[in-house]
């Protein structure tokens, strides 16, 4: 047996990952148990857990995997950044890893945190106890990690990847192909020329938090109009046939490290940023539209130059670019892929995934088996409570709840939800990602045209404007929305089909007037350009998801319901049925389900 332990840590929103003999046995976020949001630490809570899942200790790994190569980000860092090399995708070093043993502080950092997972104060403490650790340590690159995160567990045999994110050691997006358990990465972008970091830098100007605000800004982009989309081309970047971008330094500051933007770019738009928490007013919208435009054109770019290169038949995606669900639909729609498939954890986060996956394949050699789906079990890698541990709980704190039988449950919150209760769903195991899909969630009726509303100002306490997503069983899909593939992560944004849609005359209407329109059948998960961010739910994945859905179409004929994570604003998504219940507890939702047992608010004495 042979146990691999990835982590990714010290930059934005750490995780680990235990995989055994090739199989993705757990992954989570660290922010889900210290309840830190995007915390960048070490992540012992998690690797605690991680080998708690395997009912192993932190002495029994045989690899731990750093997520990318500490020395070359310090030597990134270093630099100035004045005379960058005007490279557009500059041919790649080597087909080959480049495995690394530091020498610097990391490998101590590491010894000594594992050893504390294992109960000891330090490595130190350990040996003199007699333990130990007799695990390898490797740094993967980062693009690498992210590579082989949207590789490996993929469903495809050979596949074309694009990593798109702010920045790794060096690189920015790389490309490559893979094979088997052969990952060759073919070329790379530098920094400072960086699809994330523009994003991010119109993040900072639109006043929201760079590294977690860029979902405010895609959200917010159907209410404006793309009237900048000329000023930024002609200006702040060159697209190229290769596929790359050449940023124009003049107008950013994120070299320095102090802001994204300066004071040229506040000239070329107007003003300067947006201060954070003001009036979201039409001007930020239309930004948030051009930033979107453009960064839709730039991947489609990407990824043409991938297939024309590659000439594969599918893509693998994953960076935090590729979290930009808007962008990824239209990959699929216009890029000729036959498929597509993105890591669900994207981000820094499954990075941790990728090294650990990486160590296996490449660095072991060991064959990939492809047999039908995906290897990530839909995402559900992190703990599960049982139901003694969750009853024990109730108990203790005497809260009051009505406990069913695993049959009924489906028909007990199907019927909550067609009469328009918002229910806390708190079930299986705690998703690996930064969505929710039917285990750490909050759902609803998307029939409702309240429900949008409701949930963003008396439950998540966050802007009026921000979309809500669809859950839909899979079988229906084709029926409500433009979309016939699979998208399990919500990671691919399609319309709603023309059938289920109301005509709105949208002349008449500016800014966030388009929100208070009713379009479709389906209100509360349809945005105003009459996109919905999909969730596909499958029986086999999610069973409990999948009948609870179908038991709220049996009673309302609708396949579709509202999913949003459970969790409210600046909080991680809930992990325990403790974090569930307190969030329940301070927020309008009506019922909680924990496993096997409905909570409803009337009866909770506060
Ligand atoms: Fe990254």
């Amino acid at each position: 047996m042979v146990s691999i332990l990835g982590i990714s840590a010290f930059y934005h929103d750490s995780a680990a990952c235990l995989v055994i003999d090739g199989e993705i046995v757990a992954a989570a976020q660290e922010e889900r148990f210290t309840r830190i949001k995007h915390d960048h630490h070490f992540p012992l809570h998690t690797a605690r857990y991680c080998l708690s899942e395997a009912k192993l200790t932190a002495r029994d790994l045989d690899f731990v995997g750093f997520y990318d190569k500490p020395l070359l980000k310090f030597d990134r860092l270093l630099e100035t950044y004045l005379d960058y090399a005007p490279a557009g995708f500059g041919s790649f070093l080597k087909s080959m890893p480049l495995w690394m043993s530091e020498k610097l502080w990391m490998p101590d950092l590491i010894r000594t945190e594992l050893a504390r997972a294992d109960g000891e104060d330090d490595d130190r403490q350990a040996k003199k106890n007699g333990k130990k650790f007799e695990w390898k340590l490797l740094f993967g690159d980062h693009h690498e990690s992210h590579a082989a995160s949207a590789f490996y567990p993929s469903p495809f045999e050979e596949a074309a990847i694009l990593t798109i994110d702010g920045v790794g050691e060096w690189a920015t997006s790389s490309i490559g192909t893979g094979k088997g358990n052969e990952l060759t990465l073919l070329q790379e972008l530098r920094y400072p020329n960086s699809v994330g970091l523009l994003y991010s830098a119109f993040t900072y100007y639109t006043g929201f938090k760079v590294n977690s605000g860029e979902y405010k800004v895609m959200g917010l982009a159907p209410y404006g109009e793309p009237k900048y989309v000329n000023a930024i081309k002609d200006n702040l970047l060159e697209v190229r046939d290769d596929g790359s971008i050449k940023l124009n330094q003049d107008y950013f500051s994120y070299s320095q490290g102090l802001r994204m933007t300066n004071g040229t770019f506040d000239k070329l738009f107007g003003g300067p940023p947006r201060k954070p928490e003001s009036q979201i007013t039409q001007r930020e919208m239309d930004l948030a539209r051009s930033i979107q435009v453009i960064t839709e054109e730039v991947m489609l770019n990407m990824a043409r130059y991938v297939h024309r290169e590659t000439r594969m038949k599918h893509l693998c995606l994953a960076g935090g670019v590729a979290l930009n669900c808007v962008a990824n639909g239209r990959v699929l729609k216009e890029v000729p892929f036959d498929e597509i498939w993105i890591q669900p954890a994207a981000g820094d986060a499954g990075g941790a995934l990728g090294v650990a996956l990486a160590i296996w394949h490449r660095y072991l050699g060991k064959p990939r088996v492809v047999s039908g789906g995906d290897a990530m079990k839909g995402s559900y890698l992190g703990p599960r409570d049982s139901e003694a541990e969750i009853e024990k709980y109730l108990n203790e704190n005497g809260l009051a709840y009505m406990k069913y039988a695993r049959e009924e449950l489906p028909g007990v919150v199907g019927e909550l939800l067609a009469a328009g209760k918002v229910v806390g769903l708190h079930q299986g195991r705690m998703e690996f990602g930064p969505r929710a899909l039917g285990c750490r969630s909050i759902i609803g009726d998307a029939r409702s045209p309240q429900m949008q509303s409701v949930m963003n100002l008396k439950i998540k306490y966050r802007e009026s404007f921000r979309p809500f997503a669809p859950s839909v069983l899979r079988e229906h899909v084709s029926e409500w929305f433009e979309l016939d593939a699979d998208s399990p992560y919500m990671l691919l944004v399609a319309e709603v089909a023309p059938g289920k849609r109301i005509e709105v005359d949208e002349q008449q209407l500016t800014g966030l007037e388009k929100l208070k329109v009713k379009r479709s059948e389906i209100p509360a998960v349809t945005h105003v350009d009459y996109s919905a961010r999909i969730q596909t739910v499958s029986r086999e994945t999610n069973p409990l998801y999948w009948e609870i859905i179908e038991a709220f179409r049996q009673r309302t004929g609708c396949p579709v319901i509202v999913n949003t994570s459970f969790n409210v604003r600046g909080e991680p998504i809930v992990c325990t049925p403790q974090d569930s219940y307190r969030c329940f507890m301070r927020t309008e939702m009506d019922y909680l389900v924990l496993e096997n047992f409905v909570l409803s608010k009337d009866s909770q004495s506060v």
